[in-house]
């Protein structure tokens, strides 16, 4: 077997050279330099999760969204930071990499365990996640314990984006399936990490769903027009295309319903990939802002591509009258919206974006909306440099909203190298009070996720 690591030739796909190409050294580096001071409110662990492929039989037909997991830590504690980066070995990558596989020796459920898009921490367990797939539990050391499937309850797909309720603990989510109906369920998980309820939800097709978003009441899905084609299955990277006669629908659903209370509202053909956030108004419509495109996947590509960058935009959904306003925000392409998640189904006031293009093209700059005011900050991470996913971290739990910390892995082309950036939230546009020099680049990945009082070990 040829791992990308002896593989000569990745220069067919953009999403395996410069700062895509995969790393293959597992590293811990302590005492990271230090720009500035980390704030010493900063005590816990940020764990950020990307493609990292094993193997890339073929370069051509390698897809971003297709790679191994790799997972990338920085410990902040004591105003000092250390760096750790492991492998999540799911059955295949631990076969790729000659090692046994922890836990479950093989995909669980019949569904192919990947792990490289986002992490959750819920009920003390920490959950590598994909979709279509099981989440795959890991340690805060980065070690794999295995598949999860919620003591054999869960035996079809979890989302990259469950939700966390901040004030009744419950972790909610969906899961889509691209292989027969019900095409959709909706599940929640209790504080404790049982799963207490599961629901399949009708749609006519089977349409890629990347992410929801839930108010303090509801839970809201999108039928969006990017469809499953299992003919382009081993003709194409990626088996998804664009069909806009599939029309597009927001569904809106009370937490504890089920199919039947579902309410869809047609909107315009279009995509989304992520929310920001959602929460219910006082004249019984959701407020859901969303990065949108105006399409996906219209043509084979081997990562993200639209016709124009995403533009962020706010949906209010009458669910009575069945139609949907649109008023859009911010005009700049942005994405990975990321809200102080105390704040998750409730009214948002701030939210904090990064820079990119219509094909994913990272930019320097991340974006700061005061959703209120209608103020747009920006902070520029330099020339030559590309920001990361701005991840908000509260100074303290009790901490007003947009009191504390955005986090971004930066990386600077010119140097080849990454840092950890941490800019104060309530001066977005100065210098960061802290740059965590690391010692080797981090490859652009998807999402991450901040431990409170998380250790390494
Ligand atoms: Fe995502």
């Amino acid at each position: 077997m040829t791992t990308t690591a002896e593989s000569p030739d990745l220069a067919p796909n953009p999403y395996l050279v410069g700062n895509y190409a995969p790393v293959h050294d597992e590293r811990d580096d302590a005492d990271l330099e230090v720009t500035g001071a980390i704030p010493p409110e900063l005590d816990g662990m940020l764990i950020r999760n990307g493609p990292n492929p094993i193997v890339v039989p073929d370069p051509a037909a390698y897809h971003w969204f297709l790679g191994d997991a790799m997972l990338h830590a920085v410990e902040l504690r004591d105003g000092r930071a250390r760096y750790r980066n492991r492998f999540v070995r799911t059955p295949t990558a631990a076969a790729e990499l000659g090692e046994p596989a922890p836990g479950a020796s093989a995909d669980v459920n019949g569904l192919v365990t990947k792990a490289s898009t986002a992490l959750v921490h819920h009920a003390g367990k920490t959950l590598a996640l994909y979709e279509v797939s099981l989440p795959t539990e890991v340690r805060t050391d980065l070690s794999t314990v295995g598949a999860h499937d919620f003591d054999g309850r869960l035996t079809t797909p979890f989302t990259a984006h469950p939700k966390l309720d901040p004030i009744t603990g419950e972790m909610v989510f969906f899961g889509y399936d691209v292989f027969g109906p019900p095409f959709l369920r909706y599940h929640v998980v209790g504080p404790s990490g049982e799963l207490v309820k599961t629901e399949a939800i009708t749609l006519p097709a089977a349409v890629m769903m990347h992410d929801f978003a839930i108010t303090s009441t509801r839970a809201v899905f999108m039928d969006l027009p990017v469809l499953f084609d299992l003919a382009l299955v081993g003709v194409q990277p990626f088996a998804f295309a664009w069909r806009p006669e599939n029309g597009a629908r927001v569904g809106v659903m009370p937490r504890s319903g089920g199919d039947a209370d579902v309410v869809w509202c047609e909107i315009e053909p279009c995509f989304v990939y992520h929310p920001l956030n959602a929460y219910d108004d006082a004249d019984g419509n959701v407020v859901l802002d969303v990065c949108r495109y105006p399409d996906m996947c219209k043509v084979e590509d081997v990562g993200p591509a639209a016709s124009v960058p995403p533009r962020l935009e706010r949906w209010v959904i009458d669910p009575k009258r069945t139609r949907v306003s649109v008023e859009v925000l911010d005009e700049t392409g942005q994405e990975l919206p990321r809200i102080d998640e105390r704040q998750t189904g409730r009214v948002h006031r701030y939210g904090y974006t990064m820079e990119i293009s219509a094909t994913w093209a990272i930019g320097n700059g991340l974006r700061k909306h005061d959703l209120v005011s209608g103020q747009v900050e920006r902070h520029d991470a330099g020339p030559s440099r590309a920001a990361g996913e701005a991840l908000f971290v509260p100074a303290s739990p009790d901490a007003g909203e947009d009191e504390g910390w955005v986090l971004s892995v930066v990386y600077d082309a010119a140097t080849d190298s990454s840092d950890l950036i941490i800019v104060d939230a309530t001066d977005f546009t100065a210098d960061p009070v802290a740059t965590v020099h690391l010692r080797r680049r981090v490859p652009f990945g998807f999402h991450g996720i901040w431990v409170p009082g998380a250790s390494l070990g």
